[in-house]
């Protein structure tokens, strides 16, 4: 049935695109979730209650693994990835990196397009995620 999820979205400090632009991340993401991500994370705010409660109970569900790397200057960490349904039309993922400055209060979102304009999303406009199990 999954979990479904509303938040806010906002703007962070531009990492996202940074590390969905490493090809070794691109290539996983292609090979076990099927689409070339958009290079960046959406991030939405939810209640970090909520939050605890949803990573708690997705670990239950199937999970896909982005495997750490190096790329002969730095490590990039492993990455959990949960698929999900944005606004009850486009899938894309839910991804957790095993290391983030992050708290509960944040889900950061991948998909193949650009959201932000295929939705007309704006920060503070709430948009609705269901993660599927
Ligand atoms: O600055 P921030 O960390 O929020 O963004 P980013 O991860 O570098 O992503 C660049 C921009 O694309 C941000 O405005 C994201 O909200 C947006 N984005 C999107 O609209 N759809 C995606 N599939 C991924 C990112």
């Amino acid at each position: 049935m999954g979990i479904i999820v509303k938040g806010t979205v906002f703007s962070g400090l531009g990492e996202g695109a940074y590390y969905l632009s490493q090809a070794n991340y691109v290539k996983q993401i292609q090979e076990k979730l099927g689409f070339i991500p958009y290079p960046g994370t959406l991030n939405i705010k939810i209640d970090k209650n909520t939050g605890i409660q949803i990573f708690n109970e997705i670990k239950k569900f199937k999970q896909i693994r982005l495997d750490p790397f190096f790329d002969g200057k730095r490590f990039y960490v492993g990455v959990s990835c949960y698929r999900a349904k944005i606004n009850g039309s486009m899938f894309g993922a839910v991804i957790r990196a095993d290391k983030t400055y992050y708290d509960e209060s944040v889900l950061e979102i991948i998909a193949p397009v650009y959201l932000r304009s295929y939705f007309n999303l704006k920060d503070g406009d709430q948009i609705i995620v269901e993660i599927l199990e």
